[in-house]
């Protein structure tokens, strides 16, 4: 078998799936190529899909600013990635393209990876601060893996309240006011803005002074170690880094296209050492 598999977005050029993917290639003993499909949100994005249509990948990823609108232009959906209303993951069956949404799971599965005893208790209590897309994955995916409570805290609360809708139970759209009074309620905290990404790097979007026994996770990966983690290390909570969600991702979406689930062993330190 020799795979061929892509990227379509904008901006691609440092995106790390070519080298995370090429990775699982030799882990798997698979042959097979990982191309950069750069489209322009300039240029027609219907023709570029008919003509991606024409080079028969078996699989590619799709990143900003297409994850909605790749939609159209599948043939399948899988339900989560419907729910979720994103696909990052299109897989070729036969000439028809299916799209899944990968984020979500990938985060779950880093987190799980990360602190297996703690991931097995019942009754875990989430927070997530932001709603965007990446927050909305993410939000289904806790609801997947069972989580006992799931708040989301947005400075736009509506955009909370559209993910909350997707499964109100046990789950709250709050204000960043109202989340700071009760950070000691949760067990993780799960950082999705962009709020102290490169370049505004000394940014952090809650204060989490006098906090104790909470896992700290953000999934900001540039830089590797965020303010916001930064601080979390330095009050003694536990942290988890963005850049293993990337990875996990990957892996399942390697999944989805082979039906081989590849070890990542190793791989969580060889990409810090790529971004740091
Ligand atoms: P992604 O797809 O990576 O999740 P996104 O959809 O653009 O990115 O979402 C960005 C998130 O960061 C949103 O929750 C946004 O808050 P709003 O919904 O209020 O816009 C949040 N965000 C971005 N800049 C922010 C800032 N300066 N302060 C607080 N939140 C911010």
């Amino acid at each position: 078998m020799n795979y061929r598999f892509g990227l379509i977005g904008y901006p691609i050029q440092h995106s790390l799936s070519p080298w995370i993917h090429k990775r699982f290639m030799e882990k798997t003993r698979s042959n097979g190529s990982y191309e950069k499909v750069e489209i322009l949100p300039t240029e027609p994005f219907e023709d570029k899909l008919i003509q991606l249509k024409k080079e028969r990948l078996d699989g590619f990823n799709v990143t900003v600013p297409y994850k909605q609108a790749i939609i159209p232009f599948l043939d399948e959906i899988d339900p989560t990635a419907w729910t979720i209303g994103a696909v990052n993951t299109v897989v070729n069956i036969d000439g028809k393209w299916k799209g899944y949404n990968t984020d979500g799971i990938g985060y779950v599965r880093s987190l799980q990876s990360k602190y297996p005893e703690w991931f097995a208790k019942a009754k875990k209590r989430a927070l997530i601060l932001g709603a965007g897309g990446a927050a909305r994955g993410i939000f289904v995916a806790l609801k997947h893996a069972g989580f006992a409570k799931i708040d989301i805290a947005n400075r736009t609360l509506q955009n909370a309240d559209s993910i909350i809708e997707i499964s109100p139970q046990n789950a709250a759209a709050l204000t960043f006011s109202d989340a700071k009074e009760k950070l000691q309620e949760y067990d993780v905290l799960i950082q999705t803005t962009s709020v102290g990404m490169k370049p505004s790097i000394e940014q952090s979007i809650i204060d989490l002074k006098d906090l104790h026994s909470v896992i700290a996770s953000d999934i900001v990966y540039q830089p590797i170690k965020t303010t916001f983690l930064q601080q979390a290390e330095d009050n003694g909570l536990s942290i988890h880094y963005g850049h293993t969600m990337l990875l996990y991702q990957a892996q399942y979406a390697f999944e989805i296209w082979t039906g081989i689930k590849p070890s990542v062993i190793g791989m969580d330190e060889e990409l810090q050492r790529i971004l740091e």
